[in-house]
């Protein structure tokens, strides 16, 4: 029988994981097909009851229900519920499990840099969907200090109440860093983030969250001042691997034509 996969959100049009896992069924001789699905909030119940039936085989979720789907589980791995955030859904012995699989993306695209977080002081804008994993792998590599910046201060401060050890700063301030972080959409659709980064020197690590373009304004201007650059497209890789990994029990291979099925969309 033909299994079943999604990857539910919203807005969904843009989500490049049907192009990947499908290729990976394809390469593992996997008898699925992975599909996405525009969903609302009143849809989670159902949609996760099926996955109980059987109909569906697994579910990965994006922003905005990475927490919305918490309650529909029964149970969590420890990283998703320390994050309150569940990227990967599988059903095991019967139990709806809810796993989040960004942050081990976002470890394993950290390592392939050969840039050492420890001790370091990481400056993080936007408190989005994705930041929660991000914070927690920051946390185990052992860096010295997070500082976040959000426009809605309110988010922020949420997340505070989450990792006590976060330091927060107005949107539009800026402090000195070892790695910044953009965490926000902007660069999305072309748009700059208006801060001035050219007075902290070179050599810091600037990382973008996306990967589409392949080269924000951010990081265009993070290499013109001399400092290494990295966008977020090994995160989702990764991400995708370990949900993967969770629902087929294989590694699937991460190669030059995975990397070239996700150039441009
Ligand atoms: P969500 O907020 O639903 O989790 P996201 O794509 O994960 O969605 O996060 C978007 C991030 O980009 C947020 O941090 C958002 O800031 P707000 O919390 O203030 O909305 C940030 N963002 C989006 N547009 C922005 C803008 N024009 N200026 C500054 N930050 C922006």
């Amino acid at each position: 029988m033909m299994k079943q996969y999604f990857v539910i959100g919203n807005p969904i049009d843009h989500s490049l994981s049907p192009k990947l896992h499908n290729y990976w069924f394809k390469t593992n001789n996997i008898k699925a097909v992975y599909d996405k699905k525009q969903t609302n909030e009143e849809d989670l119940k159902l949609i996760l009851h099926e996955i109980k039936e059987k109909k569906i085989n697994g579910i990965n979720v994006t922003v905005p229900f990475k927490k919305a789907v918490i309650p529909f589980l029964d149970k969590l791995s420890n990283e998703a519920e320390q994050t309150q955030s569940v990227n990967t859904i599988i059903l095991k012995n019967n139990n709806l499990e809810g796993h989040n699989t960004d942050i081990s993306g976002f470890t394993k695209a950290i390592k392939n840099l050969n840039f050492n977080l420890e001790s370091k002081k990481i400056f993080i804008l936007g408190a989005g969907g994705v930041v929660p994993s991000i914070i927690f792998a920051l946390n185990k590599m052992n860096v010295s200090q997070i500082i976040i910046s959000n426009r809605t201060k309110k988010k922020a401060e949420d997340l505070k109440s989450q990792f006590h050890s976060l330091e927060i700063l107005d949107w539009g301030d800026i402090t000195d860093f070892d790695v910044i972080i953009n965490a926000t959409s902007l660069g999305l659709n072309k748009e700059s983030i208006n801060l001035d980064f050219s007075k902290f020197g070179n050599n810091k690590l600037f990382y973008d969250v996306i990967y589409n373009p392949i080269e924000t304004n951010f990081l265009r201007e993070g290499k013109k001042l001399g400092n290494k650059t990295e966008n977020g497209k090994l995160m989702f890789i990764y991400q995708a691997f370990e949900a993967f990994k969770l629902w087929h029990g294989v590694e699937p291979p991460i190669n030059s034509e995975v990397l070239e099925l996700l150039k441009n969309d």
